[in-house]
Order: structure tokens, then sequence, then C-alpha cells
């Protein structure tokens, strides 16, 4: 796919705007073989419910199932990359006089492929913290616990590690969400690239950009909420349509 394939109205705005916001989710990892959060859950984790894993009630009814979870979450990161549409967003940024990258997923991917100040919305799974505290676990005291399924917390007794990433029904990180905000509040142009904009408030970004003045470009292969407020809208993988994207800016 090269910028031929997009539309040239598209390819105006992309070469004209000034400040850009990016909202990704799952979608944009798929093509680095990570099961989108919906996707069927594959082998051992078939029978689980990712909504009940993935929340506060699910890590206190059985916290050694909720950490053998992320820990195979963890290692299927490990053995996979960032893709193309990953490096592609990085490699953007520096055409735009303002280029913010807000991501619901917890992987890591966009700074590992080098994007800078990424807000992650949902945390990161590469982080541990104290189930009581919060505070940040160091990877070396969970390499000495490494046994113990969840590892106890240092910083408190009753505490154990959990995974530094935003629950079901838990708040998201406050300064991070208000960046977001601002960033979809201020931006020429809002690229929404593999989420199903179903889960709040991120969901909301793209709306709150198209309000105040913004264009809007959703990269899905399906249609989502979010289509409805896109002016254009990519059907196909966030590992197609992105480096295309960047090609129109490194061309200029
Ligand atoms: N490229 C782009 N989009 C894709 C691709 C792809 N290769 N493959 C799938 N998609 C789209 C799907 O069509 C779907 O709309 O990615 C979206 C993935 O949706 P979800 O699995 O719901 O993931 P996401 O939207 O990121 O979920 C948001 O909700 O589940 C919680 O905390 C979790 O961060 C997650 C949040």
């Amino acid at each position: 796919m090269n910028h031929d394939d997009l539309p040239s109205d598209l390819v105006g705005c992309l070469r004209s705007a000034s400040r850009v916001a990016v909202l990704t989710g799952a979608g944009v990892s798929a093509e680095s073989g990570i099961p989108t959060f919906r996707d069927a859950q594959t082998g051992l984790w078939a029978k689980h419910d990712p909504m009940q894993l993935a929340s506060p009630e699910g890590f206190d009814a059985d916290p050694g199932l909720v950490w053998d979870w992320y820990q195979w979450r963890r290692k299927l990161i490990a053995e996979s990359n960032p893709n193309a549409g990953h490096f592609a967003l990085a490699e953007m940024a520096q055409h735009f006089d303002g280029f913010v990258l807000v991501t619901q997923n917890v992987d890591g991917f966009h700074q590992l492929a080098g994007s800078e100040g990424v807000l992650e919305l949902h945390g990161n799974i590469q982080r541990s913290v104290c189930s009581k505290t919060r505070k940040l676990i160091e990877p070396d005291w969970l390499a000495r616990h490494a046994d113990a399924r969840p590892p106890p917390s240092p910083h408190h007794a009753q505490g154990l590690a959990r995974p530094d990433v935003v629950w079901f029904g838990e708040a998201l990180p406050e300064a991070t969400l208000d960046a977001a905000f601002s960033a979809a509040g201020e931006c020429d142009l809002m690229i929404v690239a593999g989420t199903a904009g179903a889960v709040q408030p991120a969901a909301s970004l793209p709306f709150v950009a198209r309000e105040s003045g913004a264009r809007v470009l959703g990269i899905n292969p399906e249609t989502t909420g979010i289509s409805r407020i896109a002016e254009w809208h990519l059907a196909g993988p966030g590992a197609t349509w992105l480096p295309a994207l960047a090609r129109v800016m490194s061309n200029t």
C-alpha cells in the first residue's frame, strides 16, 4: 500500500497538519501476534474471561491465576516485536510541530519502536507494583521471589505483586488522562488505529477532537462507533496503512 492508495484530501490534511494526536488499541499489536483483548483467548486461557482476570475482584479471588495469566502475556510479548505500524508512528512524530501518541495497550511496543512521551492510559504490563501501596516493585525483587505466584510485595506485609495496569473498575492515571484529553482538544488531526472504541474514557477522545474542530481518521479492518465521526476510514491493518501515512510525510 502506498500513498497513491490514500484519499488525496487525506494526503493534503497530513501535509498541512501541525498538531496530530493518535489513539491506538490492541489492533495495532495484532500483526505482532499479540491477541487483541476481545480475541478468543487461546489454549490454556480459552476457558477464562479476560474481563474477570483483568479486574481487582479477579485478582482478590485468585491472585495466582491472574499472576499466571499476566506472566503468560508477558512471555508472549517478550517473544514478539513491534510491527511496521509501531515503527511508522515513531517515524511520523518528527514531521509535526506536535505529535502525541495515546495508547490503550499495555505491551510497551510503541516505546520499543522508538515513540517518545507515550501516554499509557491503561498502564504497562512490563512493570509490577504492590497491590496495597501501588509502589513499583523492582525486577530483581521479583526474580528473587520468582517461585511465588504472585511474589510478595516488599512495600507492605499483606501486599502482593500485581501488574501496573488499569483493571476494569479502576481509575486511569489522572495526569495521563488529562494530557490525553488536552492533546485531543488541541490537535488538527486525530488518527484512531486498532481500537474498537468500546471502552471509556479512551473512546471519548476522538469525539473531543472532533468537537474541537479536528479531522478524524480511522484505521481498522472493521467499522466501529468512532467510524461515524471519522472523515476517512482506512479499512485494513494498521501495519499496512500506518506505513503508507509515514511515507506521505517522508516524501514531502
Ligand atoms: N489493525 C488494526 N486494527 C485491528 C487489527 C489490525 N491488524 N486487527 C484487529 N483490529 C481491530 C479490531 O477490529 C477491533 O476493533 O482492533 C480492535 C481491537 O479491539 P479490542 O480487542 O476491543 O481492543 P481495544 O479497543 O484496544 O480495547 C480497549 O479495553 O479490553 C480493554 O483494557 C483493555 O486496552 C483495552 C481496552
